[in-house]
């Protein structure tokens, strides 16, 4: 089936999940020809839960300086989806086939898609999953802000309850929400050495743990806590926000600009917008959805 995404975007659903029309072929060539390796880390979430964050946090552990060393940092001068690629929206783009087997290991890279729709090889492989859960509620604030952006003045915002209804009930690009969530959840739960959960939550109020835990899941134990918070500080929210690269550069691939990636980085603003009803009814289908899993979302 095929509905609309804020009236715009065309979107489709294919085994029970939606993806952006524009984003079907780029998809297909990368479910084909994306070819893991056993070293590769991937960055896995739905949108608006944390992927620039994540996009940050890992190239600045990887590359962390040891004591003396002069390492420079990829993200003064890149926006930290070009330090990361997704692999649908800018690898694959456009049917290209890039020469990924030149980067030097360990590869960094990133999808949405849902964990049904990883390539083979992502499954297949040893490499490592990282993903990043945030409150729906949360994730749904953040989305309805980041779509407005692609509209006009004179349009104005998307109105928010139609924008709930499309949440609710799961189709907006690369959702259900919910879905893609317990889905990568109840595999961590299988194979923990693969797959690493987090939610932006927990990084958020524990974030020495969870980089610690991060680090040792990606085979870079950071030696001090002069490195831990060299990582957080890297990979900050306010640092990133502020660097002239994320004030006034666009994605080339999409023409977003960098800057509606760093709205305000916080954890509860849903509540500046759901009413009682909005909060009722998500509560009610999370907590269905994600019954019995012991997955929890701060709902
Ligand atoms: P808000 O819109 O709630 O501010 P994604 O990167 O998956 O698109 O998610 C974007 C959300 O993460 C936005 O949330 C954005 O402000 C927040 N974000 C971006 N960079 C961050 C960082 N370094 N630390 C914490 N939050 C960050």
């Amino acid at each position: 089936p095929k509905t609309v995404w804020f009236e715009e975007y065309d979107i489709y659903q294919q085994h029970g999940s939606w993806y952006l029309a524009a984003l079907i072929e780029s998809t297909l060539t990368t479910q084909q020809l994306f070819q893991a390796r056993d070293d590769d880390i991937i960055i896995a979430t739905p949108p608006k839960a944390g992927t620039t964050w994540l996009k940050s946090l890992i190239p600045s552990i990887v590359n962390c300086p040891k004591d003396g060393d002069d390492v420079p940092d990829p993200l003064v001068k890149n926006n930290p989806h070009m330090v990361v690629r997704t692999l649908e929206i800018s690898c694959f783009n456009r049917n290209q086939n890039p020469d990924l087997s030149t980067m030097p290991s360990p590869r960094i890279f990133h999808t949405h898609l849902p964990y049904n729709a990883l390539p083979d090889s992502i499954k297949n492989s040893q490499c490592k999953i990282v993903y990043m859960a945030r409150n729906p509620k949360d994730a749904f604030v953040s989305l309805w802000h980041f779509t407005n952006r692609t509209r006009t003045s004179f349009q104005g915002p998307y109105p928010i309850e139609k924008a709930f209804e499309s949440f609710c009930n799961g189709s907006h690009p690369f959702g259900p929400y919910l879905d893609h969530v317990l889905d990568y959840w109840n595999e961590s739960l299988i194979v923990p050495e693969k797959i690493l959960f987090l939610t932006y939550e927990e990084m958020k109020r524990n974030p020495k743990q969870e980089v610690g835990k991060l680090a040792s899941f990606v085979g870079k134990s950071l030696a001090n806590d002069g490195e831990l918070d060299n990582v957080l500080w890297r990979s900050s929210f306010d640092r990133l926000k502020n660097l002239e690269v994320n004030k006034t550069g666009s994605e080339p691939h999409t023409g977003l600009a960098y800057n509606s990636f760093f709205r305000l980085g916080t954890i509860g603003d849903w509540k500046n917008y759901f009413t009682p009803e909005m909060q009722q009814r998500l509560n009610q289908i999370a907590n269905l959805k994600f019954e019995g899993s012991g997955l929890d979302l701060d709902i």
